[in-house]
């Protein structure tokens, strides 16, 4: 098992460059398989998620070239065949491979997706826009079968602006017969950036980034070469640690607006940011005010980044809150930051941080991606030795971690126990 040994209350400086999108890829990579010739992807992130998938290519024989953050997907010898529970269960994302396949060959069957504890997260919404499509839904001890005669185009309202349902029904929908409505879609930019491969490969999808997406199935979807956009959820927790322990921190390869949510509460909270084109320099201060941030779809807060966010609220003079609107269980790292010395209770889905408070290291566990990712900054912000075990978490969402943070002063390993 690997665990993650940080010794803190080092200042980070220098620079850290942000890799492509762990929640567009995870996408791209099965939306790939709809076109019969070569698809290239760069800026791919190396993750463990990256790789889950193309153990699914894999499975399926779909032919997988891998150069250097990049990969060439041809499934024009692919094999539909069931996905088994062995490779769906290692990441929810593989649910994408439903609207994929059910897309191109009219027939998925595969066991239900895996994923963090951090909600029920069901995949109903993903099953009424195949329905609607014309697809039945049989499920066999979890094993998903969607199969139709024929995909035609229909009108689809999402109760939940969901970012999973809408770019499966995408998926499913620019092969079908005629035109497809998605109404109450998500915003989310990694859906602008899985609609405009489909786009490149010859799709004709409108709207995406709004909450109305049209997509007109087409015949066929050809080559193309495409990118995946950074990551702005890696970029966030980044731009979060240099506010609470960075000194001119630049964050690169970012698209700012896509943080926006984030660096306006953090300029509330009295975080200087210089925000470049590409990049944000930020530096920690001791002179911060409380904030209430609520998490929303986008282009509200972002429910990722509420829990990388705890650690530097501790920081604040005064009660700060952060009500979690999108997940049911999504505050499992708070016990491990209150034995790390912080003052925060839980109510209702809001947590109360109270500070300003010091933190002191410990051994702690990571319950999922983003709380792991918590639990990294506040070892780093902490006096002393954290040891976090169940690392694999924060693996399978951040490139590289221990690299970049070495590279700006941080004093942490990766270690084998
Ligand atoms: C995506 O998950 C991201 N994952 C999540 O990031 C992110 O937190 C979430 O979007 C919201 O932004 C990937 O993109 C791989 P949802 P997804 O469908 O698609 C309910 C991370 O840390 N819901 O928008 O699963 C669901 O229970 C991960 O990188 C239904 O009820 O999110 C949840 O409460 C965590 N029925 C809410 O919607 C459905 O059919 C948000 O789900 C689908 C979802």
């Amino acid at each position: 098992m690997k665990i993650l040994e940080i010794k803190g209350g080092h200042k980070l400086t220098g620079t850290i460059r942000i890799s492509g999108a762990k929640n567009s890829v995870v996408a791209l990579i099965p939306a790939a398989i709809l076109s019969s010739e070569d698809v290239t992807i760069c800026n791919v992130p190396d993750i463990t998620d990256t790789k889950a998938l193309c153990e699914i290519l894999d499975f399926l024989e779909v032919d997988v070239k891998k150069a250097t953050e990049s990969l060439i997907i041809n499934s024009h010898n692919m094999v539909n065949k069931e996905i088994p529970s062995d490779y769906t269960k290692k990441l929810r994302a593989s649910y994408y491979f439903m609207g994929a396949l059910l897309g191109k060959y009219k027939k998925v069957t595969m066991a239900l997706p895996g994923g963090c504890s951090i909600g029920a997260r069901p995949i109903n919404l993903h099953l009424k826009g195949f329905e609607a499509l014309g697809a039945t839904v049989t499920n066999n001890d979890n094993i998903y079968t969607v199969e139709a005669k024929e995909l035609k185009g229909a009108n689809i309202y999402l109760d939940f602006a969901s970012v999973g349902a809408t770019i499966n029904i995408m998926l499913a929908a620019v092969l079908a017969k005629g035109t497809t409505i998605i109404d109450n879609a998500a915003k989310e930019p990694e859906i602008v950036n899985v609609a405009t491969l489909l786009n490149n490969m010859g799709a004709k999808i409108r709207g995406a980034g709004t909450s109305s997406i049209e997509i007109t199935g087409v015949e066929k979807l050809n080559k193309c070469f495409h990118e995946v956009i950074p990551d702005r959820i890696e970029a966030g927790t980044y731009v979060i640690l240099g506010a609470a322990i960075g000194e001119n921190l630049k964050i690169t390869n970012i698209i700012p607006e896509h943080l926006e949510a984030l660096t306006s509460k953090l300029e509330e909270m009295g975080v200087f940011l210089d925000i470049g084109t590409d990049y944000i320099i930020v530096s920690s201060s001791n002179n911060y005010k409380p904030i209430n941030v609520k998490t929303q779809t986008y282009p509200g807060f972002a429910t990722d980044l509420q829990q990388p966010l705890t650690p530097l609220l501790t920081l604040c003079k005064g009660q700060s809150k952060i009500e979690e609107t999108i997940y049911e269980n999504r505050f499992m790292h708070i016990p491990y930051l209150n034995q790390m010395g912080a003052n925060i209770r839980v109510k209702n889905q809001t947590s109360t941080i109270i500070g300003p408070t010091k933190l002191t290291g410990t051994d702690v566990v990571a319950t999922d991606l983003r709380a792991g990712a918590s639990l990294v900054i506040a070892g780093l912000m902490a006096k002393g030795t954290t040891r976090i075990t169940n690392v694999e978490h924060i693996l399978r969402g951040y490139e590289n971690i221990v690299e970049k943070l070495l590279d700006v002063g941080a004093k942490l390993e990766l270690k084998e126990i």
